[in-house]
């Protein structure tokens, strides 16, 4: 083969696909990529220079111009590091603000297409675990493992009031939470470009009830099994 191997994880928010993949990769020597950290920066950085969000032609514009970096975080358990334009957004683009409106951006061809050329790139030699919710589909489609992390909205939504309560952050209704949640898995599921969907050979995994690490030993698995049949 020409590259090493590539395990792609998509799913809705919450379903644990960024801890997940950071413990996978960890455990295997694999990268870890987080394309949603990439949409969430890129969001960031349209709200920063206040262009309006349906100005399709600037916002394709700044896509194209723009550079992001991702370095590993500190420790297994801290998200990844990003900069955009050599400003270091780790914190800001995990905000309410960010959230609310990356899926409108990420909706926007132009976008994809400039953050996705970059993804490739990245993942050209593979050796790596790559979440977000096109990856088996549009990203990398030679994946050699795919896997299509899911959970209920509920539970999706309990774990979300979790983290925040970890980081201290105000607290937020599970009501609310599952609101936010429900409407951006629709923005998300029913995009024009790339929408978030199970890939044909994407193994599903649903996550209610199912540790961190359980997860994370049911993909290692698979990506044995996997290696042995090439
Ligand atoms: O961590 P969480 O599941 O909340 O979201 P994320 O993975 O950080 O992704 C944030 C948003 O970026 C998603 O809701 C999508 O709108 C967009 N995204 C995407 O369109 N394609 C990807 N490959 C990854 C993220
Ligand atoms: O990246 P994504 O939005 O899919 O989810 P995440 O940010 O990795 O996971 C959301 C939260 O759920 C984290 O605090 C995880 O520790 C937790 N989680 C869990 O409790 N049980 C799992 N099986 C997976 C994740």
């Amino acid at each position: 083969r020409d590259r090493s191997p590539v395990i792609a994880i998509d799913g809705p928010a919450g379903a644990g696909k960024s801890t997940v993949a950071r413990q996978v990769a960890a455990n295997l020597g694999l990268v870890y990529l987080d394309t949603g950290a990439m949409y969430r920066a890129f969001t960031w950085l349209v709200l920063q220079e206040e262009i309006a969000l349906d100005d399709e032609c600037a916002i394709a514009e700044l896509a194209n111009l723009c550079v992001i970096e991702l370095t590993p975080g500190e420790n297994l358990q801290s998200p990844v590091r990003v900069w955009i334009n050599h400003t270091d957004v780790t914190q800001v683009i995990r905000t309410p603000g960010v959230t609310s409106k990356v899926s409108a951006i990420a909706a926007q061809s132009a976008v994809r297409e400039a953050l996705v050329k970059q993804q490739q790139n990245w993942g050209k030699k593979g050796g790596l675990v790559a979440e977000g919710r096109d990856i088996g589909t549009h990203v990398f489609p030679d994946a050699e493992v795919k896997i299509f992390l899911t959970a209920s909205v509920s539970e999706r939504a309990r774990r979300r009031q979790q983290d925040f309560k970890k980081q201290g952050q105000p607290e937020v209704s599970l009501e609310q939470l599952e609101k936010d949640i429900a409407e951006r898995d629709w923005k998300d599921s029913t995009r024009k470009v790339s929408p978030l969907q199970k890939a044909a050979d994407a193994i599903e995994i649903q996550t209610d009830g199912l540790s961190i690490s359980e997860v994370t030993a049911k993909i290692i698995d698979f990506y044995q099994q996997r290696l042995s049949q090439l």
